[in-house]
């Protein structure tokens, strides 16, 4: 298989690293030449790896495409380019609907939408297809979980999950420095922290019928320590700010104003 994949930026590198950290990769890829510290970096690496002399080379080149430039720039770099209808598309560009790209790429005969997340670089973390293409899970499904949805407003409210890693990692920040400021080492601090967030990681699959809530009583033994953070931030409505943030990178995705 040739795929080829239009913008070379972080989400390209990581998919790319991921299919090739594959013991068995049967994926050749033409990737297009900006950004070129990444295009040239990824293809001195891997030896089935090429850059295009440009966007179009790679869309003439392949019957698979990734489309991975920002959102900002993609009517432009689109509306440039001549599609084919055997093109097999698969937009990365989440805050563009179907039909926006559909009409951007016509007569491309088949479009489905992929928000994968960095670590697929590694093999891990779920990637969302709407609408579901067995080519496009079949890919995705080698580097992680993969997540098929019909309807696009399902797709959408899911996207808006995406958006909650850097408060994760601020949240881990907090208990990081926290530690830090009281003798705990950087290293040891930083350890402890990742081991234990790691665990917690792995507790909706070991307790598969749990929901999120039936885990946090678990945790919050009545009278202790974890009940009263839990109370105390819950008192403070941070959850209910949360929620709140979640809404409005709905409507941000969704182009609803109101
Ligand atoms: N990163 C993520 O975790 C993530 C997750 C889900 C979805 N996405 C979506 O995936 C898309 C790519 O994201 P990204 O994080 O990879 O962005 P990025 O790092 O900014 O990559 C986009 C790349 O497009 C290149 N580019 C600019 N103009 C171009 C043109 N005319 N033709 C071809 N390529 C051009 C840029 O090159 P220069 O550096 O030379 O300008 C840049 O390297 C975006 O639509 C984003 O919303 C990203």
């Amino acid at each position: 298989m040739k795929l080829g994949f239009i913008g070379t930026g972080a989400l390209t590198a990581a998919i790319v690293t991921g299919l090739k950290s594959l013991a068995e990769s049967s994926v050749s890829i033409v990737l297009s030449p900006r950004n070129e510290e990444i295009a040239t970096n990824l293809a001195s690496r891997h030896p089935d790896v090429r850059v295009a002399s440009d966007n179009q080379a790679v869309l003439d080149d392949c019957d698979t495409v990734m489309l991975a430039v920002r959102p900002q720039i993609a009517s432009q770099v689109l509306g440039e380019l001549r599609f084919r209808p055997d093109h097999r598309l698969i937009s990365l560009i989440a805050t563009l609907s179907l039909e926006d790209i559909k009409a951007l790429t016509a007569p491309a005969g088949h479009l489905t939408k992929a928000l994968p997340m960095p670590m697929i670089a590694h093999r891990l973390g779920a990637t969302i297809i709407c609408p579901p293409d067995p080519g496009a899970a079949a890919l995705f499904g080698r580097l992680g979980k993969v997540i098929e949805v019909e309807n696009s407003g399902e797709f959408d409210a899911l996207s808006v999950a995406t958006a909650t890693y850097a408060s994760y990692f601020k949240y881990l920040e907090t208990i990081h420095n926290w530690l830090t400021s009281h003798g705990v080492g950087e290293g040891t601090a930083r350890d402890y922290v990742s081991s234990l967030f790691k665990a917690l990681g792995t507790a909706p699959e070991t307790s598969p019928d749990a929901g999120f809530m039936d885990l946090a009583q678990d945790y919050a033994t009545r009278g202790g320590i974890n009940e009263q953070v839990l109370r105390e931030l819950t008192a403070r409505d941070v959850f209910g700010a949360l929620a709140e943030s979640l809404d409005g990178i709905h409507r941000r995705i969704t182009g609803d104003t109101h």
